[in-house]
């Protein structure tokens, strides 16, 4: 009997189960502490009121025998592959019906879509990233041994440093799989279309697949792309995911979905017939009461919803920023992203300041070092409070900085 020897390799816990881990411990030991969460990014605003009428409606379609849903995917329905189809055409972006293939995350897709792809590929990652995409390819065997300097020795890293706002720049090495994410989780910075135009020409001459994070497209206020397939070229080279999660508050609900052209080709093989094949085998599909409520982000009322929930996340953000900004710490992000990245103060390391936020104000933040040890020395905040809180939080700090 032995287990996959590659999980022995990985820390023994998920960032965020141990920033839980330590909150949970802190408040065990201080049962009065007024703790503000601006850890993980986890929303706080309800559901879309469009989407709760239609996922009532979707109830009681389920009540009887005549409307009722089994499979969805049995029953022929695509109505919300359909929304996400016309979604995608009002950027002037055309996706088939069958490029679209609806999950239950992003974290999901963006982990599973190694199962596709030999081991013996080399990944390149962004540092700091977000980890999922580390760890689920050191489950995979891609990531080879763990060095001192806490990289992988398989992988190439992107390292993602405030010379260029924190944006990726091309490997000068071989690399098959190259995740991006933009707005980006940790930083909060966005790539432009030149910068994104860059990477698929890259790709595209290399034989490499772009793995496009794009879970944070909906809050861009600038002229930036919202989706690679934008960009000349993407079809040959990317694979886009998205998610109902931060958009419209679906954290709980779960949906998502990953766009997989038919274009796409790797060793000789389609790449849509391998996702579709994965995951006809191993999901059934997102539940029909589910996507009855993320099909309704899309119809007027439901977008204009999203748009509010949005401008309240973006404007906690711009709280925090600025706020921060004014108290004297250097801060990135917080503009088309829900996240601020910030350097902690006075060459504190990325866990010394968590301690600290906890410690003495009572705030939880994550770890720029739980992303990439190119993230030590910094640390993020989320938007996804709520306005009284995450206002709270920035005066806590304000008021007390100089003790920092
Ligand atoms: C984060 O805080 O980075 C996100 O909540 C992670 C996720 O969406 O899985």
């Amino acid at each position: 009997m032995t287990v996959n020897q590659n999980f022995r390799k990985l820390q023994s816990s998920y960032l965020f189960a141990t920033i839980g881990k330590k909150v949970r411990e802190y408040q065990a030991a201080n049962p009065g502490a007024d703790i503000i969460r601006l850890g993980i990014g986890d929303v706080t605003r309800p559901l879309p009121a469009a989407s709760i009428a239609a996922m009532h409606a979707a109830v009681d379609d389920m009540s009887r025998a005549e409307t009722f849903v089994g499979y969805p995917t049995d029953y022929g329905l695509h109505f919300l592959e359909d929304a996400i189809q016309a979604d995608y055409a009002l950027r002037g972006v055309r996706i088939e019906l069958d490029e679209i293939f609806l999950s239950d995350g992003a974290k999901s897709d963006t982990g599973n879509i190694g199962d596709i792809f030999g081991a013996d590929n080399i990944v390149a990652v962004c540092d700091p990233i977000y980890p999922v995409y580390v760890d689920t390819n050191v489950m995979g065997g891609r990531a080879g041994e763990l060095l001192p300097d806490g990289r992988w020795n398989r992988f190439v890293y992107l390292t993602c440093g405030e010379e260029t706002e924190f944006a990726p720049a091309l490997p000068d090495s071989r690399a098959d799989l190259v995740y991006l994410c933009s707005p980006n989780n940790p930083t909060g910075t966005a790539m432009n279309r030149t910068q994104l135009q860059t990477w698929v020409d890259w790709a595209n001459e290399q034989g490499s697949i772009l793995l496009y994070d794009g879970a944070y497209e909906a809050f861009i206020t600038e002229d930036l792309p919202r989706s690679i397939y934008e960009i000349p070229g993407a079809r040959t080279c990317a694979i886009e995911f998205r998610s109902f999660s931060k958009t419209a508050g679906f954290t709980g609900v779960r949906a998502a979905y990953t766009v997989v052209p038919q274009e796409l080709r790797a060793d000789g093989a389609q790449v849509n017939a391998l996702w579709s094949r994965r995951q006809a085998t191993k999901f059934n599909g997102v539940s029909y009461i589910t996507q009855k409520g993320a099909e309704a982000t899309f119809t007027p009322a439901g977008r204009a919803q999203v748009r509010e929930t949005i401008a309240y996340y973006l404007h906690n953000a711009g709280t925090i920023r600025r706020g921060l900004e004014a108290a004297g710490f250097r801060v990135w992000g917080g503009v088309n992203s829900p996240y601020i990245w910030l350097k902690a103060p006075h060459g504190l390391s990325s866990w010394a300041f968590f301690e600290l936020l906890l410690h003495e104000f009572q705030i939880v933040g994550t770890p720029g070092a739980g992303f990439g040890p190119a993230g030590e020395g910094y640390f993020r905040l989320t938007g996804f409070g709520t306005a009284e809180r995450t206002a709270e939080a920035v005066d806590r700090i304000r008021r007390r900085y100089g003790e920092l």
